[in-house]
């Protein structure tokens, strides 16, 4: 089973396709939220999570989801695969020590460098279209090499681009970054805002509401800004900084 979070369809691309070519199930995890997950894995069925790098660590809703996460059976292969724009920090390191909580190990950790999605602050921008092009093409192939790494059960396994200061980002930074910037109130929608709904439709944690023909955010935001890069006429701003930056969501570049 791989359970997965994405907002700009980066780790929902790695874990279709890493779902395709390992022959597992898949789930979203705001959906198996929903349903109260507890898995029944299937005897030697490996559990997988596949999720976007936020504030170099993994976002929080992933981080409460595998608190929650009951399985049924002690799973027999545990691994991680994320998605970043640069380098993912100590993610892994998080990510086992929540799993150890609950009494598993990480068997493997990798991480995937995607295009980037984070546009929100000064200096941080979209990748180039060169470099965008470049990153999926080296992704495609390392989802292929990571498939078959997955299905042969490798263990004791860390394929992570970690980055410098990592210690720094991911314990000092990160929760700065958690508490100040992870947060719908700069959300704003131009007047050209043609209410069309897509904001509500792709907002995975169905944060916004739609009243009187506008969207309407309800503080509970994971940060993906799927509402930012999705609108069809880049009506959503986030701040003072995010205007004239462009658009991605995989498949897509308006930039
Ligand atoms: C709030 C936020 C924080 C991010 N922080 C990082 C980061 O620390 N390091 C990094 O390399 N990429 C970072 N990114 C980029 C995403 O991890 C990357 O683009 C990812 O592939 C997006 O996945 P998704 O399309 O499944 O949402 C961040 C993106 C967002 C929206």
């Amino acid at each position: 089973m791989i359970y997965y979070f994405s907002g700009c369809g980066n780790s929902r691309w790695l874990a279709e396709g890493l779902a395709e070519a390992t022959q597992d199930r898949v789930c979203f995890i705001p959906d198996a939220i929903i349903h109260d997950a507890v898995v029944e894995l299937h005897t030697g069925e490996r559990l997988g999570f596949v999720f976007p790098v936020y504030a170099w660590a993994p976002p929080n809703i992933v981080m409460q989801f595998v608190q929650r996460l009951q399985v049924k059976h002690r799973p027999e292969y545990v691994y991680l695969a994320c998605t970043c724009g640069d380098e993912a920090g100590l993610s892994e390191r998080i990510f086992r020590k929540a799993l150890q909580h609950k009494g598993w190990d990480l068997d493997a950790a990798f991480s995937f460098v995607m295009p980037e999605t984070y546009i929100n602050l000064p200096g941080f921008r979209l990748d180039t279209e060169e470099n965008e092009k470049r990153k999926l093409e080296a992704a495609q192939q390392r989802l292929t090499e990571v498939a078959e790494r997955i299905r042969s059960n490798e263990r004791a396994c860390s394929d992570m681009k970690a980055g410098k200061a990592s210690w720094l980002k991911s314990k000092v930074v990160q929760p700065l970054f958690q508490a100040l910037l992870i947060s719908d109130r700069p959300f704003r929608v131009g007047s050209d805002c043609v209410s069309c709904g897509k904001c509500e439709e792709v907002c995975p944690v169905g944060n916004i509401r739609f009243s009187s023909g506008r969207p309407h955010w309800q503080h509970h935001c994971s940060g993906c800004m799927a509402c930012y890069h999705h609108c069809p006429i880049n009506a959503i701003q986030f701040g003072r900084h995010t205007k004239g930056k462009g658009q991605y969501y995989f498949g897509h570049r308006n930039a």
